[in-house]
């Protein structure tokens, strides 16, 4: 399970955090970040729309991951799973998400802000962590202080996250991808305009790999 999370992660350094307004934007906004790079797709449940677009992209794109962001009860994690979704990322952790997170198909990337919510998913067997939200959570030094008493877990930290800050937090050894909402803004797609979207994912791994 942690294997499978490391797998999904480590094939792309950004994770698009995507809601979808318009049940018709879905697929093509997917192609249109596929098309400037990324290969993580996290749709949230923030909107009714969420696990139409991730049936729907699954169909669509059957190389990309397509994974389901916002869970925040069992039984939503259980509906994304349902929908396709290959992992399922909260923003914080509950000991029900938790426990359910160790058999579920789609592993679980689970929200921490705190070493004591690290602990708690650690003893279950977690090692991959969504650190959120990341900048108001102590951003890189907090990430970087994790790295002491606990050296072999990993972040993907989202939460405040810009193209301009990517790169400092993937420039750190226990930082496995970074997410955010920059790359989808919510302008561009209402107006789809993929060749925006393209080139904004496209600039941003510049800058990361450029970093890295
Ligand atoms: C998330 O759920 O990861 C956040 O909403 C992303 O937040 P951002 O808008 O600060 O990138």
């Amino acid at each position: 399970r942690q294997q499978q999370l490391g797998t999904i992660f480590s094939s792309c350094p950004l994770v698009p955090v995507i809601t979808i307004q318009d049940p018709d934007t879905a697929v093509e906004l997917g192609r249109a970040l596929v098309a400037g790079g990324l290969r993580i797709l996290e749709i949230t449940l923030r909107t009714e729309h969420g696990l139409g677009a991730i049936t729907a992209l699954r169909e669509a794109l059957p190389d990309v991951w397509v994974g389901a962001g916002t869970i925040t009860t069992v039984d939503q994690y259980q509906a994304a799973v349902k929908a396709g979704a290959q992992f399922a990322i909260t923003p914080g952790s509950t000991q029900a998400l938790l426990q359910y997170g160790t058999t579920a198909t789609a592993p679980l990337l689970p929200g921490v802000a705190t070493l004591s919510e690290i602990l708690q998913a650690y003893e279950l067997g977690y090692r991959d962590f969504k650190l959120f939200p990341a900048e108001v959570a102590g951003g890189t030094a907090a990430l970087k202080s994790f790295a002491g008493p606990l050296p072999d877990i990993r972040f993907c930290p989202t939460g405040g996250i810009k193209p301009e800050t990517a790169a400092d937090y993937l420039a750190l050894d226990n930082v496995i991808a970074v997410g955010g909402t920059w790359l989808t803004p919510q302008d561009a797609v209402s107006a789809r305009d993929w060749t925006r979207i393209s080139q904004i994912a496209e600039d941003s791994l510049r800058r990361c790999r450029g970093a890295g």
